[in-house]
């Protein structure tokens, strides 16, 4: 497939924002070596930089590669390690390959499933985690291996893969605890309440 003359950052952005999902998957498209860009490295590109390929993504991909939404639909949509909806906040990936089978993924799932609230791979109701299923994550020394947010971890067991799910859900909501308390910014801070503090300085 051949690069288009004109640059993809010549399409429409319709809603302007440059970190909106279609200026992220702009840039994420034209950062990638100029050699190997393809419609298909340039989807791979967009879902690792939004961790799925939205309505945006497939039109800045169509516009860059000149092709139309259609046929990128059709490549995207072969391939099932493609997502089209958000995943949750954090990624735990059970490698599902041979190996990892033979060495005791299957027993990994069939604990791992009820502890998240899951009937199969997908999204947690709460909106943490998304499980996932990996044909072989490039570890089979060590299997049976899982990803926790993108980190390997091999030689596996089903307590502790619950043990790093609870950690990861433990520090998720360390963090959302701590920016819910962060004072706001002195231009959130509602106009009487500054007035408030500039008389109690006055005083
Ligand atoms: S089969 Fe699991 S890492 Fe390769």
């Amino acid at each position: 497939m051949s690069k288009p003359d004109t640059p993809a950052s010549s399409g429409i952005d319709t809603d302007g924002a440059s970190n909106s999902l279609r200026g992220r998957a702009r840039d994420a498209i034209s950062k990638q070596p100029a050699t190997t860009v393809t419609i298909l490295s340039s989807l791979l590109a967009v879902q690792d930089e939004l961790g799925y390929l939205p309505a945006e993504a497939i039109d800045e991909v169509a516009h860059r590669m000149t092709a139309s939404a259609n046929a990128v639909w059709g490549i995207a949509s072969f391939y099932p390690n493609f997502r089209f909806t958000p995943p949750n906040r954090h990624k735990v990936e059970l490698c599902w390959g041979p190996t990892c089978h033979i060495l005791g993924a299957q027993h990994m799932l069939q604990g791992l499933l009820p502890h998240l609230g899951l009937n199969n791979e997908g999204e947690t109701e709460d909106g943490l985690i998304s499980l996932k299923l990996n044909t072989c994550l490039g570890v089979c020394a060590h299997g049976p291996a899982m990803s926790f947010d993108e980190e390997l971890a091999g030689h596996m067991s089903l307590d502790k893969a619950i043990h790093l799910v609870e950690c990861i859900k433990a520090t998720d909501a360390a963090i959302t605890a701590e920016s819910e308390n962060e004072p706001a910014p002195a231009d959130q801070v509602p106009l009487a309440g500054r007035q408030r503090s500039a008389e109690a300085k006055n005083d």
